[in-house]
């Protein structure tokens, strides 16, 4: 098959930064997808319903005219956010959902909740009220090995908030694991998880081997062979619990060639070429369309998009590195070919 043309996709899980920052990845994500779910760990943490409002407009300011890309907020939970704040979320119909960091789990996540007991009463107005929670599955205790922390999450954690908030719409954001997938498929339809190209392409050794690949160093961190497998066997299953989610992650080349490197992968720039690749290598082309365009919007319950974008199996290679507000970012895969390229001029 050499032209795929696919339902416009959706990200369901990018960070887009803020500022300049922002307006250099925006681009490369707005013209692949039809929406994204943007995540809150900024500095400060967008915590409020009003400054995901106020982050909002800075991205959709940042857009060409006339690009119909729309992103869909979220809310950092803390120890603190008050119950009310899922109501002013919905009420503001700019907010899909309100992510749950483990406190120091991933970057800027130091705001995040310190136990899980501390956000039952928000949790129980979000089941009440219908808003998704989007969880970085990722224990911190010291105790743990860090290949572990997924599967620890899901045990200690993620099983008693399914127990405790039956009716609870819960995504396991960035599913690392063949526990994490196991348990997902254990659940219910309002239990689902996002994917990433990177932990779909790529198991540890790609981090380890040969020398230490800061730009493949993410959380949850590359894991064993036979996770990828598990983890990309759900994605390509055509199970409506599993969908797109690049957890795309700019951090400044300095930030990540660094002797404490920040963690994240940026992808934005092959973010659907990047799982064409995977899907066929795992005979599975035929399935990109449900878990690119259809699934995630089916569990958010929104639409799915109008209109369509095409990729042709004509490899291409992205440049070394990007522009990044004053800095520069290195791709994933930057300087190596990609095999499918995005056909511009596409409706
Ligand atoms: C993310 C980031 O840089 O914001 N990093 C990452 O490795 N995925 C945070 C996150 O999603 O964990
Ligand atoms: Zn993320």
């Amino acid at each position: 098959m050499n032209r795929l043309t696919l339902r416009r996709p959706d990200d369901w899980h990018l960070h887009l930064r803020d500022g300049a920052a922002m307006r250099s990845v925006l681009g490369f994500t707005a013209a692949r997808f039809g929406r994204a779910v943007v995540m809150p760990n900024l500095k400060p943490p967008v915590t409020a319903t009003a400054q995901a409002l106020a982050y909002r407009r800075r991205i959709v300011e940042a857009l060409p005219a006339g690009c119909g890309f729309e992103p869909l907020m979220t809310l950092y939970l803390t120890d603190n956010t008050p119950p009310d704040e899922v109501d002013r979320a919905l009420e503001s119909g700019a907010v899909c959902g309100i992510k749950y960091y483990p406190a120091g789990a991933t970057t800027n996540s130091d705001s995040g909740v310190t136990s899980l007991e501390r956000t039952f009463d928000v949790l129980a107005r979000m089941e009440e009220r219908g808003l998704v929670l989007q969880l970085h599955g990722e224990v911190t205790d010291p105790e743990v090995d860090v290949f572990d922390r997924e599967k620890v999450f899901v045990d200690r954690h993620l099983a008693r908030i399914v127990d405790r908030f039956p009716a609870l719409r819960v995504v396991l954001e960035h599913v690392t694991t063949r526990a994490g997938v196991d348990f997902v498929r254990s659940q219910g339809p309002g239990v689902a998880a996002t994917v990433t190209p990177q932990h779909l392409l790529l198991n540890r050794n790609a981090l380890l081997v040969g020398g230490v690949r800061p730009h493949h160093y993410c959380l949850p961190v590359l894991k064993r062979e036979a996770d990828r497998l598990a983890v990309l066997e759900a994605a390509t299953s055509g199970s409506p619990k599993f969908f797109l989610g690049t957890d795309s992650a700019p951090h400044a080349r300095s930030d990540k060639e660094s002797a404490c490197g920040c963690a994240g992968v940026f992808s934005a720039h092959a973010g659907i070429e990047l799982y064409a690749e995977a899907f066929e290598a795992a005979g599975a082309l035929g399935r990109l369309e449900a878990f690119a365009s259809h699934h995630g919007p089916d569990f958010y319950g929104l639409p799915r998009n109008a209109g369509s974008i095409s990729l042709v199996a004509d490899a291409w290679t992205a440049p070394p590195s990007y522009p990044f507000g004053d800095s520069e970012i290195v791709p994933f895969r930057g300087g190596e070919p990609v095999r499918w390229r995005l056909a511009t001029g596409t409706a």
